[in-house]
């Protein structure tokens, strides 16, 4: 049987690497971004390799545009074996400069859009057999406060994470597994969004004295999505090379 999974922000970075993880493990991919270019462009990319990858373009933010993707999900494919919610960024301002909209936005883009996904996803999962799987994108910097991270981008994260654990006992009678995988300094475009010393001490405080690349992110969610992830739910995967072990 076809295994279909939904990975959001699949356009670039460690989408992208999740991306080539999940098609080289044989599944199909729905990868669904709001950079357009970016999008067919990996698009064109992947077909090009002859990968089944199916694109969509939609901003996760909004409810409407989530709604009618997995609804064309649903009606190509039936159902869903696979969820990864790994679209979001990162909103740098110091914490008496954010703005009630670049806080709402923030919400919006790294929560709401993994809400409103696994609310369209589950009924969509509970119709397929065996273990599906809900992997969840958080961040170390919902836990590390050594690291600069910003107030809202921290709380959007450690609301991700109280969701994994909130669905993850809501459904583990019906086959859904869920996990966030929460990384460190993992070498992206988004490294862009901070000031070129604040991200040369955040790498140097890496032990291994580097970023992690996104395709090591990568592994863990394939890992997750594979047979061997069947057996964990509602855990909090912190990938950091050991940094904050005291
Ligand atoms: N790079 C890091 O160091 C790091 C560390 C911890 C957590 N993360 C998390 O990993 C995830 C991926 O980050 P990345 O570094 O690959 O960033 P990135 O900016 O390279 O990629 C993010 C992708 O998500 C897409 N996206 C953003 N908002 C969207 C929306 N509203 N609707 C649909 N798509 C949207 C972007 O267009 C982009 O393609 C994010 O959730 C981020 O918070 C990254």
């Amino acid at each position: 049987m076809e295994h279909i999974a939904v990975v959001t922000g699949a356009a670039r970075g460690i989408g992208l690497a999740i991306t080539h993880a999940l098609l080289k493990d044989e599944l199909t991919v729905v990868g669904v971004d709001v950079n357009e270019a970016g999008l067919s462009a990996t698009a064109e990319k992947l077909t090009a390799d002859g990968a089944s990858f199916v694109p969509k373009l939609a901003d996760l933010a909004d409810p409407t545009q989530v709604a009618r993707i997995f609804a064309e999900i649903e009606e190509t494919f039936g159902g869903v074996d696979a969820l990864v919610n790994n679209a979001g960024t990162c909103f740098v301002n110091d914490f008496v400069d954010i703005s009630p909209d670049e806080l709402q936005r923030q919400m919006a883009i790294n929560f709401d859009s993994t809400f409103y996904c696994c609310q369209r996803a589950i009924p969509l999962m509970l119709r397929r057999p065996g273990i599906k799987k809900i992997v969840n994108i958080s961040s170390n910097g919902a836990y590390n406060f050594d690291v600069f991270d910003p107030a809202h981008y921290r709380a959007s994260k450690a609301a991700v994470d109280n969701m994994t654990k909130h669905l993850a006992r809501r459904y583990a009678k019906e086959n859904i597994v869920v996990n966030s995988i929460a990384p460190a300094m993992t070498r992206t475009d988004l490294f862009d969004v901070v000031e070129p010393e604040v991200l040369a001490r955040a790498i140097a405080e890496m032990p291994q004295g580097k970023p992690m690349e996104p395709e090591e992110v990568a592994a863990w969610v394939a890992f997750l999505v594979s047979a061997a992830g069947n057996c964990a739910s509602g855990n909090v995967i912190i990938l950091n090379q050991g940094r904050d072990v005291r």
